[in-house]
Formats: C-alpha cells, sequence, structure tokens
C-alpha cells in the first residue's frame, strides 16, 4: 500500500496549489474533500454553508473523509475545518501521512484577501477572524505528522519539502 499524502491546513496556508503540483510530481491522483462535496451536492460550499449551515457541511466532510479510507496513492487536499473532528484525523492517519502547511494569520490574509468563496471569512473583520480561528484551531492542525511552514517558500520549495519526508 502506498500511502496517501493528506495536506490539512488553514485557508490560503495553499494546499490546493501544493497538491496539485505534488500530485503532478509524483504521477499521483490528486483529491480535494471540497470538490468531492460540491460535485455531490451539485453546489458551491458557500451556497452549502448558507442554506443549511456549517453543521451539515461538516456532516458531509466526515462522510468524504470516511470514504477515503479505503482508498490509497492519492494527495488529498483536505478542506481547512477537517481537523476539527477528531475521527477525521483518525480515519486520515490510517492510510495516510498528514502533512500541515503552517503560515501565520498576516500571511494568510494576504492570500485571500481578494477572495470572495470563503463563508467563515464572509463578515466581520477578517483579520480577526483568521487571528481568532488559527488559534482555537492550533491544537487541531498540531496534530498532524509532520508540520511544514510555508512562509516566503514558493509551492514549488514547500512540494520539494514534503518529497523529501516521505
Ligand atoms: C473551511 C475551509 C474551506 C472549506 C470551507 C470551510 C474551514 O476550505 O472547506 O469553506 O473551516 O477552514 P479551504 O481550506 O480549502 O479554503
Amino acid at each position: 500500500m502506498t500511502k496517501n499524502i493528506v495536506l490539512v491546513g488553514f485557508m490560503g496556508a495553499g494546499k490546493s496549489v501544493v497538491s496539485k503540483q505534488l500530485a503532478t510530481r509524483l504521477k499521483r491522483e490528486r483529491v480535494s474533500t471540497d470538490e468531492l462535496i460540491e460535485q455531490r451536492e451539485g453546489r458551491a460550499i458557500s451556497d452549502i454553508f448558507q442554506k443549511d449551515g456549517e453543521a451539515y457541511f461538516r456532516s458531509l466532510e466526515k462522510q468524504v473523509v470516511a470514504e477515503l479510507t479505503s482508498r490509497d496513492g492519492l494527495v488529498i487536499d483536505c478542506g481547512g475545518g477537517i481537523v476539527l473532528a477528531a475521527v477525521n484525523i483518525d480515519n486520515l492517519r490510517k492510510n495516510g501521512v498528514v502533512f500541515y502547511l503552517k503560515a501565520d494569520p498576516q500571511t494568510i490574509y494576504e492570500r485571500i484577501k481578494d477572495e470572495k468563496h470563503r463563508p467563515l471569512l464572509a463578515d466581520g473583520d477578517p483579520k480577526k477572524k483568521i487571528s481568532d480561528i488559527l488559534a482555537q484551531r492550533k491544537p487541531f492542525y498540531e496534530k498532524a505528522d509532520v508540520t511544514v511552514a510555508t512562509e516566503g517558500k514558493t509551492a514549488e520549495q514547500v512540494v520539494d519539502e514534503i518529497i523529501s519526508k516521505i
């Protein structure tokens, strides 16, 4: 069995770009939990949050992660809040190595300030929300097997670092 490479981290940490490059470099299939959920539901994450709420979205996330336990050799790009459910981390670890792509609040803000599709940051002061949510999630992200600092690094450098650790 070839273990999955699982990327977790806050929105804007670079999971999407890094997972795409990683999958290309390693000739692996990439899956994104957000994309699987959107395909299944036939609508955008922001619509799911708006019409059915975060709890419903989290239940879909758990279902997708549970299904991925039966697959190997993948690069998995996880939604930023996946770590909140202990069952998700347990499942992702069963057949994968979990990498936490770490970025500080300022870097995250700079990367996502012009994007409009992030329901958790849609209202209020985005800088404060990023700091608050990140602080709250820190212990959960730190359950990852490996932490990769992304500040000041290109996606390619992050990919190199992940490859050197698998
Ligand atoms: C979320 C992150 C998003 C998406 C949803 C919730 C979060 O994914 O799953 O909007 O709770 O951090 P990305 O981290 O890929 O933006």
